[in-house]
């Protein structure tokens, strides 16, 4: 007999280079549950209309039939890609056709765990705004810029500063102006500034949170 037990959702929600991915993998692993990395759906359907010539405006058809492989693909951190993956998030029909693919996620999570753990820019908004809790990251751009410059360098890309500067501060404005699920926080969103936090430091409030907000009687802790 299959029991229907009501999962729990949390959503991370935020601008880019925030740590929203850092943040949610970590709480995911600590309480066991599954983790979605929303931009990556973005990314993919991005990506494949580079790779396919079709523009962001015809890109609902790629972004309902995307496969696992897509989400894996190693060229979705690529800032063209997540330049496109920005423009295809603000049309309506991409919209849709992922919010199918996140709701499932939410209600049906891999691997039979008790919760999700989701990071985006309208998963408290839209997405789950059942979720007992909502995160919304903040840092300031100049402060997400160095983070980034540090992590291609790392990584041995060449970068520069001032360049991705620009380009986090024009992806900032188009992912809160745009006129469909817009990135702001829900009105009940916990803000967490980690423009002067270290990674523990943020996941030691977030766990606080949760630990406070759902009854630890709901689900099993692994640490
Ligand atoms: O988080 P990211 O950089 O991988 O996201 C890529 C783009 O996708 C970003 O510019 C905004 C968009 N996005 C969105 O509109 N809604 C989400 N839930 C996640 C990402």
């Amino acid at each position: 007999m299959t029991v229907n037990v009501k999962k729990i959702t949390i959503t991370i929600d935020g601008p880019a280079g925030v740590g929203k991915g850092t943040l949610a993998r970590r709480l995911a692993a600590h309480y066991g549950w599954a983790y979605l990395d929303t931009g990556a759906l973005y990314r993919a359907t991005a990506r494949r209309c580079l790779a396919e010539g079709v523009a962001p405006e015809n890109a609902a058809a790629i972004a309902a039939q995307l496969q696992p492989e897509d989400l894996t693909h190693p060229d979705l951190r690529q800032e063209a890609v997540g330049a496109l993956a920005s423009q295809v998030a603000a049309v309506p029909a991409v919209r849709q056709a992922l919010f199918d693919y996140q709701r499932r996620f939410v209600t049906l999570p891999p691997g039979g765990v008790a919760g999700a753990v989701l990071d985006g820019r309208d998963t408290g908004t839209v997405i789950c705004p059942e979720a007992p809790v909502k995160f919304f990251l903040t840092a300031a751009a100049e402060i997400r810029a160095e983070r980034r410059l540090k992590e291609l360098q790392e990584r041995g890309e060449p970068a520069i500063y001032d360049t991705i500067l620009r380009e986090i501060q024009e992806r900032d404005l188009r992912d809160q102006r745009r006129a469909v699920a817009p990135l702001v926080p829900a009105t009940d969103a916990v803000i967490l500034d980690t423009s002067r936090k270290t990674i523990q430091d943020v996941f030691d409030e977030a766990v606080r949170w949760i630990n406070q907000r759902c009854p630890v009687t709901d689900f099993p802790k692994l640490h």
